[in-house]
């Protein structure tokens, strides 16, 4: 069952005076599980899209449904409440609050809930613990490789038990090594967890170990691409 339908989507930016044209009808739907990469040449609508799944940008018509709710027939407060439990956001530039620790930046998501401080405590530790750093709980974001920062930003992403987790080019700022490890923690969470992520992204190498590769052009769903097994490269 897809637990995420877009239907007839498009997003015309400044209608008053040049509009742009940032999608032209997009229709998707994303199954629990899966791990998608959104590709497309530069301002072929990537962001635009996953910023309206992600409820954070609306569209000029369409629908997004996510689990059979309607998101944006919700009021702004009830949007707000249903991102915090059931959508992780991931960001190229991974936006920890530089103050805080790594734990203390996923706990925040969890007091933000409402959950009790000792929950939110072993559960930010669980996190880190599932995303290698569980030597880093101290550390704050200036003292961790970027890297490092992302699997924060991940783990934080994780902290709600949300659906599904989008990622904006999430590897965009990291070198070939740090991409790398990312997307085997990646993989790995998608697998062992039943982590369903999508993810938009420039880098081939990612590409190359999606799952189901959407390409937008202009605004459109140009192709739309399973891959099996044998020709994902690990
Ligand atoms: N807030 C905005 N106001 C006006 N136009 C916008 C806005 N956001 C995006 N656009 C335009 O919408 C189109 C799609 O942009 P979008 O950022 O979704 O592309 P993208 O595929 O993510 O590109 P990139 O690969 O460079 O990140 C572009 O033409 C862009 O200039
Ligand atoms: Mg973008």
């Amino acid at each position: 069952m897809s637990i995420i339908q877009v239907r007839d989507v498009t997003k015309v930016y400044n209608k008053e005076q040049v509009p742009v044209h940032a999608l032209n009808g997009v229709s998707l739907d994303i199954e629990e599980g899966e791990f998608t990469a959104i590709v497309g040449p530069s301002g072929s609508g990537k962001t635009t899209l996953l910023n309206i799944i992600g409820g954070l940008d609306e569209p000029t018509e369409g629908t997004v449904e996510i689990h059979d709710t309607k998101i944006f027939s919700m009021s702004e407060s009830k949007l707000i409440d249903f991102r915090l439990h059931h959508i992780g956001f991931v960001f190229q530039a991974y936006n920890l609050i530089p103050v805080l620790t790594a734990k203390e930046n996923i706990a925040f998501i969890l007091q933000m809930q409402g959950r009790p401080q000792k929950e939110c405590t072993h559960r930010s530790m669980e996190l880190l613990k599932m995303v290698g750093l569980e030597d880093k709980v101290d550390k704050r974001p200036s003292e961790l490789s970027g890297g490092q920062q992302q699997r924060v930003a991940v783990a934080r992403a994780l902290a709600s038990k949300p659906d599904f987790v989008l990622a904006d080019e999430p590897t965009a700022n990291l070198d070939s090594a740090s991409t790398a490890n990312l997307l085997d923690m990646m993989l790995r969470l998608n697998e062992e967890e039943s982590i369903t992520f999508i993810f938009s992204t420039h880098d081939q190498r990612v590409v190359e170990r999606a799952r189901r590769v959407v390409t937008l052009v202009d605004g459109k769903v140009d192709t739309d691409e399973e891959r099996t097994e044998k020709n994902i490269e690990h």
